[in-house]
């Protein structure tokens, strides 16, 4: 089969690295890629919102199956303009796409199913907004309404933090992203990221993990769009993965059907496992980034057959995916300055290491500079991840790899999993 992979981040590097060992792989080209993923597979300077470019490229290289690793793709609608051509597609369109690019349709969705989620209401302007605060205790979570590669939400421990959010995202800092706030009450819970595939009709459960999204260690600091992912996640019991699919995935699939958009992709279900049970928190319409690169480390099965059965509707014959008997781990490392404006163009090296047996170091935001070095291009730069027997053993195999990495002014959290080891 020939591939074709949207994205150039960590979760699409991970996504490349799985699938290039695939059977049924003839060609893999990633666009655009980085380093990374240029090591396993073609890359080509397409941008993962070009959807012109995407559609020229997938007919150049006869594509089989297009993979969409990026919300911004399907946003974009990469994976409308391909079902008109008749290409399939992992990955939704634009309609299903809002469960992620709209957090007021997402609530209001929630709502119209009865899936369990707190209180909200949406906002366009900032008095009735701080209002509200009123009626809710604190602390508050404050979103943008639209995309915001994770930075968009601040979880505000008293009145003034909320205010301040509220004015901040809709006085323009998100852009148009920012032109309704969403609050919502605060769940009580421990956090989890479920996932599960649809074909349009059929879904199946496609595995869970943790994600450390504060950016600094004992979750201090500002919100980041993922600093770390562990998994099996003990969380995740069969009993709490088996509720949330009874209350907030099946429902989800058959509520996005019922109105007029049959989902086909991977949903990425980030609930609050409360004392009530799993709560919706909000979804995304992709991999967890950083989930999805402990998730492809742990996957025993070939993925390929699982993303072209959901690109053409042939989920149903195949059975639960095996997993590896092993807890799998990603350390972000992540530049100066993250999440807020990171330094670039820093050197890495050491990354030729030998590492050890499972290290992998998926490429997130790097790029080559003309003479050939390894230069870091965005906030999160590099995903050290590994897998061992032990949760213990994966953690120091990924912190052993990630102090012989040379990054100057790099920083990642250094206590990834260490809640699970508490467990
Ligand atoms: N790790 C959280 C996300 O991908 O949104």
């Amino acid at each position: 089969m020939n591939i074709l992979i949207v994205g150039s981040g960590g979760r699409e590097h991970a996504l490349a690295w799985k699938i290039s060992r695939s059977p049924l792989l003839t060609r893999l080209v990633c666009a655009p890629g980085n380093p990374g993923m240029a090591a396993l597979a073609e890359t080509r300077a397409v941008g993962a919102t070009d959807v012109d470019g995407l559609l020229a490229l997938s007919v150049e290289i006869k594509a089989d199956l297009v993979v969409i690793g990026p919300e911004t793709a399907i946003e974009a609608g990469v994976a409308d303009r391909l079902a008109e051509a008749g290409i399939p597609c992992f990955g939704p369109n634009r309609k299903a796409g809002q469960l992620e690019s709209s957090k007021a349709f997402a609530k209001t969705f929630a709502a119209r199913h009865g899936l369990p989620s707190g209180r909200f209401a949406v906002f366009e302007t900032v008095g009735p907004a701080e209002l509200y605060l009123k009626s809710l205790q604190a602390p508050f979570v404050i979103k943008a309404d639209g995309l915001a590669a994770g930075k968009g939400v601040v979880i505000a421990p008293d009145r003034a933090v909320a205010v301040a959010a509220i004015g901040d995202i809709l006085g323009g800092r998100f852009g148009s992203a920012g032109a309704r706030v969403v609050i919502e009450e605060f769940l009580e819970g421990e956090i989890a990221s479920q996932f599960a595939f649809c074909d349009g009709r059929t879904h199946l459960l496609f595995g869970g993990a943790q994600d450390h999204k504060r950016a600094y260690d004992n979750d201090e600091g500002p919100n980041t769009g993922g600093m770390g992912a562990y998994a099996p996640a003990p969380i995740l019991s069969p009993t709490m993965v088996a509720q949330a699919d009874r209350t907030l995935i099946s429902p989800t699939f058959s509520g996005i059907a019922a109105e007029g958009a049959p989902y086909r992709g991977v949903l990425f279900c980030e609930m609050m496992v409360t004392a009530e049970g799993p709560k919706l928190v909000e979804f995304n319409v992709r991999f967890g980034d950083p989930e999805c690169q402990v998730l492809m480390l742990r996957l025993e099965s070939d993925l390929v057959p699982y993303l072209l059965a959901v690109a053409t509707g042939g989920l149903a014959a195949l059975p639960p995916p095996i997993w590896r008997d092993a807890a799998a781990i990603c350390v972000v490392l992540a530049a100066e300055g993250y999440p807020g404006t990171p330094t670039t163009g820093v050197e890495i090296t050491g990354l030729d290491a030998d590492f050890g047996a499972d290290v992998v170091v998926f490429h997130a935001s790097t790029t080559r500079r003309d003479d050939g070095a390894l230069i870091s291009s965005g906030g999160r730069v590099l995903n050290v991840c590994a897998l061992a027997p032990t949760l213990a053993e994966a953690r120091g195999r990924a912190y052993a790899a990630i102090d012989r990495i040379e990054f100057p002014g790099g920083f990642c959290r250094r206590d990834i999993g260490a809640r699970a080891m508490a467990v």
